[in-house]
């Protein structure tokens, strides 16, 4: 017998929502008694948080599953866990693909782990795919930076862009109330975090769920009442948020983000195509002539603010003009930072059944030339912060150099300058550039705030 701690191992795939999901969930299993383990050959509950964005998201799950799956047969105490997206989209499926499973659980039901997996040890095999009312966590995140915090603001997605499987598999729209956001902040704050992103797949449609108009009709709870309702809140030096929908983003927004000096000058806004034709086959309900006048209120507002987005190439019957509408948008607005991805089909999205999808041979080809243009521009736009003194929030050591920290300007520029980690971690330190890539920066520092003694 050893009475060592029981351990558990989690990856996670996709994207800042599943990350959030995971830090909830690893806090849960700490406080059931389990300890985290690095290497999932080491572990007794294995824990895959999976994606479904795109197909080969979805493949290396189970390619991952497919190693424990064998490994359960030679040690039959193993738990084997599935969350996230595929397990929502795939539900009792998976448990006819993958018979080792214990535990398939959709992206709702994060928080109800503990009981999920009491279930588990108990005897059951368990699937908990049923659309639930999210509850409010109250177990202790196990986040994985001290320095940086997600926290959620709303949940879900009701939107139906034609090519896009969350709708589907994080389901309706579901708001936190303002003062869950707040109270969640404070505590971050309090524990020595310095930076917040808040988080949604749509994060403008905050509060359209929650109750209360104001005399004018508008919702009384929108996201930019929210970033002034937690704009101050105490320790928390900057605040972020993603990811904002063309189609409801407002100038009163823009205004609020200019005003509040701990709101970074940077916005995630997808714009996924430049084509009119496209985005009305894509449903994404805005114009590529409105996506501009946002990113010129934005930069009226904010001369120097970075700009980021995802686009998609190869969407079916996507023409060559038509992508070339895209390269123009890309060229035309300099993103400082662009997600690309080639169009894949998604079970259960319209766009998956149409008869007009492009070969994978033309997809790759413009999502080639379209990732030559955005590092083109990238380095373009970083070009600004050569000879600039930024504040750079001190999040890690480099790891490529061990002698230097890295951390992120307000406009999200990764940042490295000669420091030790251990003096720095969590500073504001005021940077002067003088090495710029597309996508990174290096400087001196000109100012450190000593660390005390003790
Ligand atoms: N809520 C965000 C996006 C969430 S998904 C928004 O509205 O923009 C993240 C990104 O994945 C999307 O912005 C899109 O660019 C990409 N994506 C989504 N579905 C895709 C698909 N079927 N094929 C390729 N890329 C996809
Ligand atoms: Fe998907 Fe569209 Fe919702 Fe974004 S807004 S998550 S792309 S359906
Ligand atoms: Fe992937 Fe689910 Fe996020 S499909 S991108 S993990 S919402």
């Amino acid at each position: 017998m050893t009475t060592s701690k029981r351990r558990y191992h989690i990856t996670t795939f996709g994207c800042q929502m599943n990350k959030a999901d995971s830090e909830r969930m690893a806090g849960i299993l700490e406080d059931m008694g389990f300890e985290f383990c690095e290497d999932p050959n080491n572990a007794e509950v294995i824990l895959y948080n999976t994606c479904t964005i795109r197909d080969n998201a979805e493949q290396k799950v189970y390619s991952y599953l497919g190693r424990q799956a064998k490994r359960k047969h030679e040690q039959p105490d193993l738990t084997l866990v599935v969350a996230g997206c595929v397990a929502q989209q795939e539900g009792e499926a998976l448990l006819r693909r993958v018979p080792e499973l214990d535990l398939v659980m959709g992206p709702q039901h994060a928080n109800r782990l503990k009981d999920l997996l009491e279930s588990v040890f108990a005897g059951n095999q368990v699937v908990a795919t049923e659309a639930v009312h999210i509850m409010e966590d109250i177990t202790q995140a196990r986040r994985d930076s001290t320095v940086t915090a997600w926290v959620n603001v709303i949940y879900g997605c009701n939107e139906r862009c034609t090519y896009c499987v969350v709708p589907n598999v994080r389901g309706v729209e579901q708001s936190r109330t303002p003062e869950a956001v707040r109270a969640e902040m404070e505590e971050l704050g309090r524990q020595g975090y310095k930076e917040i992103t808040l988080l949604g797949q749509n994060i403008d449609a905050y509060g359209r769920d929650l109750p209360g108009v104001t005399p004018e009709g508008r919702h009384l709870h929108t996201f930019t009442d929210l970033l002034y309702y937690v704009h101050d809140v105490s320790g928390v030096e900057r605040i972020r948020f993603a990811t904002s929908h063309p189609r409801y983003f407002t100038e009163r927004l823009i205004k609020a983000c200019a005003e509040l000096p701990k709101v970074c000058e940077h916005f995630h806004i997808p714009f996924q195509s430049g084509d009119n034709q496209l985005l009305k086959a894509m449903a994404r309900g805005y114009t590529h002539e409105k996506y501009r006048r946002i990113i010129d209120t934005i930069r009226r507002y904010m001369p120097d603010a970075s700009i980021s987005a995802d686009a998609i190439v190869g969407f079916p019957g996507e023409t060559e003009e038509q992508f070339e509408n895209t390269l123009k948008l890309v060229d035309d607005i300099g993103f400082d930072q662009l997600n690309t991805a080639a169009y894949s089909p998604r079970p259960g999205t319209p766009a998956a059944l149409w008869e007009n999808q492009l070969s994978e041979e033309v997809k790759s080809d413009r999502l080639q030339r379209l990732n030559h243009l955005v590092n083109v521009k990238a380095a373009e736009r970083s070009q600004r912060y050569m000879g600039r003194i930024e504040e750079v929030l001190v999040e890690d050591q480099n790891l490529k150099d061990k002698t230097q920290v890295m951390g992120r300007t307000r406009g999200n520029r990764l940042t490295f300058f000669t420091g030790d980690i251990n003096q720095l971690k969590g500073q504001l330190v005021k940077v002067k550039i003088n090495e710029v890539r597309a996508f990174s920066l290096t400087g001196e520092p000109i100012e450190l705030r000593q660390a005390l003694p003790v």
